[in-house]
């Protein structure tokens, strides 16, 4: 009777054990090698408009445009303020909840926007 539980607790254990490694084995070659996802982003930062502007043209001066901005810089600020590198209240608590994938498909979908450098708007 003890053993079939200790059996059974480990058989549990072990179980548990394999479906971590696999979903983290799937986060991780989800958020390094699949294409970050423009549409997704779109939908995914609903949020981020209300400062940075559905076309990623901001709102206020003191909030930075995004559109058209580079890829790279961008990831590399939402990371940055992800992990404490660039620090700023309301940044560090936008992206704390997003996972990775999230943050590239942000990233990928405001830096798709074009702007037209005459007008400083975005493009339709
Ligand atoms: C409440 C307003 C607000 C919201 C919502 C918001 N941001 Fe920001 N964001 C700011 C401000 C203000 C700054 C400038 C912060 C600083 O000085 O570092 C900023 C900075 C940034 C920067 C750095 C820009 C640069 O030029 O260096 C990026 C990238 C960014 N935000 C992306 C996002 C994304 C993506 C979201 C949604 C997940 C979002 N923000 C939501 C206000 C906001």
């Amino acid at each position: 009777m003890r053993t079939r539980l200790i059996v059974t607790a480990v058989s549990i254990a072990a179980i548990g054990l394999a479906a971590f490694g696999v979903f983290t084995a799937f986060a991780t070659v989800s958020a390094t090698t699949l294409k970050p996802d423009a549409v997704a982003g779109k939908s995914e930062s609903v949020l981020c408009a209300t400062c940075h502007g559905s076309d990623g043209m901001s709102v206020a001066t003191n909030i930075p445009n995004l559109a058209g901005q580079h890829y790279a810089y961008l990831i590399q600020q939402l990371i940055a303020y992800k992990d404490g590198t660039r620090k700023n209240g309301v940044m560090t608590e936008m992206v704390r909840p997003m996972p990775l994938a999230e943050l590239r498909n942000v990233a990928a979908y405001f830096s798709t926007i074009r702007v037209d450098v005459s007008t400083g708007k975005a493009k339709k």
